[in-house]
């Protein structure tokens, strides 16, 4: 295991800039990319994963450039597409056999003892023989991850995997992630604070396609430092304070309403300064 080092990388699309001098370094373990629609996510994954080039920058992995070596990325590399379309009329095992014949898995014994342990992974065993059609999203999602998986790729790559998952299916995508990441790289980019949150080990930030790595969560968490603050309002001056400032949270009580507000200045008299939430400082990062 290695550390994926992602250097000064440019990319655009026209003349529009979809990604700025993007420097990362993600270590082995669960890695989240987290950032609004636009931000770059999945331009930054398609290039990481060869199907686009950068204008200029390099990534590197355990000796492997990027510029010279794509048929080797693709070796160790596992992709889950954002718009995964599997083969509706065909079973799961089907779908992951094709899968793994283009992915050079060759040695049809090898290939079914592969098929046999994701689908173990991503605990499918037991509807492999069904119609990709008839899955869940959830479902579908496992099976995304369970065709990334095939090869054993040491870096695995899942695009916004969880939009659309209910709650539940949710907590339980996320603890698979975690365990692909036991011995290998995911990256995992989302719009959902609480998929990283809760998950990974390390992350960066996207915004209009600059990147910024951050150590931790309260690293995150100390971009709104000095800029959150807590205070009771009347129900009536409520529109007043939403119009000026950015309104985090809001609770209605017996003497007004509680809420908690970003601004660089006291908004009033009355109102506390707090310490900030991981997600008022990804809005204060991703607003200024
Ligand atoms: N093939 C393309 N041609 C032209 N512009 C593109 C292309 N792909 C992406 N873009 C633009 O690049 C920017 C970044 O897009 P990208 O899809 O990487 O963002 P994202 O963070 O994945 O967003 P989302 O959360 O909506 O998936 C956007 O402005 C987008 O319109
Ligand atoms: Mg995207």
């Amino acid at each position: 295991m290695g550390t994926l080092v992602i250097d000064q990388v440019t990319k655009s699309f026209h003349r529009q800039k979809a990604l700025h001098n993007v420097e990362l370094q993600i270590p082995p373990g669960l890695f989240g990319l987290l950032g609004p629609n636009g931000a770059g996510k999945t331009t930054l994954m398609r290039i990481i994963a060869t199907i686009l080039q950068p204008d200029s920058g390099t990534i590197q992995y355990n000796g492997i450039d990027w510029r010279h070596n794509s048929r080797e990325v693709r070796r160790i590399l596992g992709y889950l597409p954002q718009h995964f379309g599997a083969f509706r009329n065909i079973s799961a095992i089907e779908c992951l056999d094709y899968i793994g014949i283009l992915k050079g898995l060759d040695e049809k014994t090898e290939r079914k003892r592969q098929i046999e342990a994701v689908l173990a992974d991503v605990n499918l065993t037991e509807h492999a023989k069904k119609k990709v059609g008839t899955f869940s999203g959830g479902m579908l999602r496992r099976l995304g991850i369970a065709q990334a998986l095939l090869g054993n790729p040491q870096i695995v790559m899942v695009d916004e995997p969880t939009a659309g998952l209910d709650p539940e299916e949710r907590i339980r995508f996320r603890m698979l992630l975690r365990r692909c990441a036991q011995n290998r790289t995911v990256i995992l980019s989302t719009h959902i604070l609480e998929d990283i949150q809760t998950t990974c080990d390390g992350l960066a930030v996207l915004k209009q396609g600059n990147a910024h790595q951050f150590s931790d969560m309260q690293d995150l968490a100390a971009k709104a430092r000095g800029r959150v603050w807590k205070l009771t309002v009347k129900a009536e001056d409520y529109d007043k304070f939403a119009s000026t400032y950015k309104i985090i949270s809001t609770l209605g009580t017996a003497s007004g309403m509680d809420i908690r507000l970003l601004s660089d200045q006291r908004p009033s008299q009355d109102a506390e300064p707090v310490e900030p939430t991981v997600e008022e400082g990804y809005l204060t990062w991703i607003n200024t």
